[in-house]
């Protein structure tokens, strides 16, 4: 079941910037990442979603109901956490949590309970009692991200999420959403750390300038884009006319230089062969040697960079 459909979503700016014809799809249950650069539409979209503010057209439908004319019961089926958090800042951490669970419609014993359980999870059990504008940057966006999950929404919308984050928070955190997708909560998250992304999201949405440009699983995202085999040559030097040659074998899509230095190329191609021969033989007619050719695995981020350079 989907918990959460856009379609043909439009969200156009008094300046002509925002989204143009938005698709998504989210299955109930999954981690869903919505992918693009700055600027692409990400926040707009997940503003539409969380109804903050209002799309020009186009249809959102969350957990089977269609989110129009600020419906409070389709609303509280979202937990929000936006791009920049900003929260009461006379208030405590814990302040905070009953405010908002409150605000939320929860009673006075389900907050207390749930308060307490996601202070610790999100690490301020110990800054709780002190006010909001004595908290880092990274414990700002650990409050709002307690607050977006109290009171277990069916869709959680994470606008960057673990931007503000230390690596060892930003792995606890990754754990807790993995805990609340087994247990069926449903999670869309924006975030530019692709290799996190690829481990922990089952389904992607690429948006560049306003527009999905592709959504698939994420096990299918690599077979749908050309180049998607990789390889590493070590050599015993490189040259232009090295690169401008492989270039020119088919199926080879691009070549990469280490810019570290080092005599490696990286290959991209649409062949399952590891063109040893041929990439040796051309190597050899312009003085220079194959060393080594290994397999590498195309990684999210090739992909994104592969289908967003292709679109520009
Ligand atoms: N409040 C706004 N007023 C005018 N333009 C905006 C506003 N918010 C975003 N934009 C523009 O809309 C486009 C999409 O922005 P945004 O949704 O914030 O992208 P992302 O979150 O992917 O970085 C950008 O061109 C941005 O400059
Ligand atoms: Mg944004």
């Amino acid at each position: 079941m989907d918990a959460l459909v856009v379609e043909n979503l439009n969200k156009i700016y008094s300046n002509g910037r925002g989204i143009r014809e938005i698709n998504l799809n989210v299955q109930k249950g999954k981690i869903h990442a919505l992918l693009g650069n700055n600027g692409a539409g990400k926040s707009t979209t997940m503003k539409c979603i969380t109804g903050i503010i209002f799309p020009d057209s186009g249809r959102i439908e969350v957990m089977g109901k269609e989110l129009r004319d600020n419906d409070p019961k389709v609303k509280s089926c979202v937990g929000y956490s936006p791009e920049l958090p900003s929260l009461p800042r006379n208030l405590t951490g814990r302040q905070c949590l009953v405010v908002y669970g409150y605000l939320k419609g929860l009673s006075k014993d389900q907050v207390r309970l749930e308060s307490e359980d996601l202070l610790e999870k999100v690490g301020l059990l110990e800054a709780s009692d002190s006010r909001v504008s004595q908290y880092s940057r990274g414990m700002l966006q650990r409050l709002d991200l307690a607050i977006a999950l109290e009171g277990g929404p069916d869709i959680l919308i994470l606008d960057e999420p673990t931007a503000g984050l230390d690596p060892s928070s930003a792995s606890k955190f990754r754990a807790l959403l993995r805990e609340r997708a087994a247990e069926g909560q449903t999670i869309l998250l924006s975030d530019h750390q692709l290799s996190e992304v690829e481990r922990l999201c089952s389904d992607a949405t690429i948006i560049n300038e306003g527009r999905t440009i592709i959504q698939s699983k994420m096990s299918d995202l690599l077979k749908k884009v050309k180049g998607s085999f990789k390889y590493v040559g070590e050599f015993s030097s490189v040259s232009d006319k090295l690169i401008h040659d492989i270039e020119k074998i088919d199926g080879v899509v691009h070549v990469d230089i280490d810019h570290k230095g080092g005599n490696t190329l990286t290959i991209y191609t649409d062949r399952r062969d590891q063109l040893n021969s041929e990439i040796s033989g051309i190597a050899k007619e312009i003085g220079c040697s194959l060393y080594s050719m290994t397999e590498s695995k195309t990684t999210l981020e090739d992909i994104f960079l592969a289908l967003v350079n292709t679109e520009e």
